[in-house]
């Protein structure tokens, strides 16, 4: 751009004629402007001193909107000044007038070629920068999969965890494990006393399970576990807690609630590289919290649903026992017998809690037979004997909508079957009969044998005993008969009296 028209047009023409460029001139700097489309040019010739608008605004405007742009200042005034500010202002290069068109030629062709080398620089460095992106982008979605790993694997091992005390535990291993902490310790606010107490420990001697760690309200502890918030900090003397749970170091205290009230508080300490605890060691280990708090508060609910449905049973067992006077404490003293018996066999634990539940429950269905034939003292017509073998069925139905185990329920419905098959009320043969009913139907006929009923005479222990063998292999499994008979051996025919479930109503005894 030139106010000379002469040389605009010597320019222009020159310049056409190099290796076919394409021209635009302008007269003065408005009308450059309004030409001007950025990327469209690969270099601008402006004359410095012009009307309107010099070359150096000019400049400055051009390269407002290209950065890129070389600009070629002509002038036929060249003076030092002038010469620094243009290439303040990012002149490329600077030709003074009157200039031969070798020299403009020369001029042309390096600052188009850097030019070129800039906007490659420029497309490189833009790509270098999504390059960067993507690899950031990349780095996080790889922490937010390693996070959800985290969650899901925390999800899975607190929903196989089915006590209150393994959930607790749990909570101190998962958090010292994911978060890297040396220590990590769960305490439990007692309501009564506002103690906050150790409940489970990971890193601490596990003696420290146990001891009051502080006071709701109180104390470092204390005033997190009431705050309702995660309290990140660094202890540098192990001052809170002390003795068995001393912590130093990087410290993250993170209070356990329950419907918005503290139910104790996660310690956790030390962690590895003596690096600080941060937010997302927060969000993972709140997130734990969140899970186990709605776990422990769910084995609650069934424990106490649980507790509800012994009750109910137990009342059931109670009143039909209390309508026969001869068999009052009948269903503790069978249960008692079949758990003694299954300890001598080695049954396993899960077994045992079946026999302690179910064994009491075994002749519950008596509640469903009429009266006059459940206490006749005469002895039963077949009639009434084919009403009374209803009973295990009956008894069935009433625990079959009830969250019994398949065990339990094979007790109630099974205790009567024979191992010759001649039994009621499936006429189950051998080992298809349930091992544990097998074992009631032992029991059972013991305590029958060796209580006083109305209608036939007491027999002594050692004609119940001998009577069982006779019947070994017949009636019962003869390993069961060797089992229980094993049992009276180990307590020397004195057998305690166990208490029956839910005993605080019992007052038959
Ligand atoms: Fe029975």
């Amino acid at each position: 751009m030139d106010d000379e028209p002469n040389i605009r047009e010597a320019l222009a023409e020159y310049l056409t004629s190099l290796n076919n460029h394409s021209l635009t001139t302008a007269a003065s700097g408005p009308e450059a402007l309004d030409k001007f489309q950025p990327g469209k040019f690969d270099c601008a010739f402006l004359d410095l001193k012009m009307p309107g608008m010099t070359g150096v605004e000019l400049l400055a405007q051009l390269k407002e909107k290209d950065k890129t742009l070389p600009v070629v200042i002509m002038t036929g005034f060249p003076s030092l000044d002038a010469a620094i500010d243009t290439m303040r202002q990012g002149a490329s290069d600077f030709l003074v007038k009157p200039f031969n068109l070798d020299q403009v030629k020369a001029t042309l062709e390096r600052v188009v070629r850097e030019h070129r080398l800039l906007q490659e620089n420029l497309r490189l460095s833009e790509r270098l920068k999504h390059q960067e992106r993507i690899e950031r982008l990349n780095q996080e979605l790889s922490r937010r999969v390693r996070e959800q790993q985290v969650l899901h694997q925390i999800s899975e091992s607190i929903d196989h965890m089915h006590t209150s005390e393994a959930i607790y535990q749990g909570i101190a291993d998962l958090s010292a494990t994911n978060l890297e902490a040396g220590k990590a310790s769960v305490l439990l606010l007692d309501p009564v006393s506002g103690q906050l107490v150790v409940i489970a420990v990971f890193g601490f001697p596990p003696e420290a399970v146990g001891q009051v760690a502080g006071k709701l309200g109180q104390g470092l502890f204390g005033k997190a576990a009431a705050g309702g918030k995660p309290v990140m900090g660094r202890l540098e003397t192990p001052e809170e807690g002390g003795g068995l749970l001393a912590v130093s170091g990087s410290l993250l205290c993170l209070p356990i609630m329950i419907h918005e009230q503290p139910l104790g508080l996660l310690v956790l300490g030390e962690k590895r590289g003596g690096l600080p605890f941060r937010g997302e060691d927060v969000f993972l280990s709140r997130f734990l919290l969140q899970k186990a708090a709605l776990s422990v508060e769910n084995i609650a609910l069934y424990e106490s649903m649980a507790s509800n449905l012994h009750s109910t049973l137990g009342a059931l067992v109670r009143a039909m026992e209390a309508k026969d006077p001869y068999t009052r404490q009948h269903s503790r003293r069978v249960t008692n017998l079949a758990v003694m018996t299954a300890e001598a066999m080695g049954l396993e634990a899960h077994q045992i809690e079946s026999l302690k539940f179910a064994g009491y429950l075994h002749d519950i269905g008596k509640i469903g037979i009429k009266d006059h034939i459940l206490l006749k003292e005469s002895k039963l017509t077949p009639a009434e004997y084919q009403e009374i073998k209803r009973h295990p069925a009956i008894g069935e139905s009433i625990v079959r909508a009830m969250d019994l185990s398949q065990d339990e329920r094979h007790i109630v419905r099974h205790h009567h079957e024979r191992w010759d098959g001649k039994g009621y009320p499936d006429r189950l043969q051998g080992k298809e009969i349930p091992l544990l009913a097998r074992l009631v139907a032992v029991a059972d006929a013991y305590d029958a044998m060796t209580s006083d009923r109305s209608y036939r005479a007491l027999r002594s222990m050692p004609q119940a005993v001998k009577e069982l063998k006779e019947c070994a292999g017949s009636q019962f499994d003869p390993a069961v008969v060797e089992g229980f008979l094993q049992m009276l051996e180990n307590c020397h025919w004195e057998i305690p009296l166990s208490t029956p479930p839910d005993s605080s109503q019992d007052t038959s005894s």
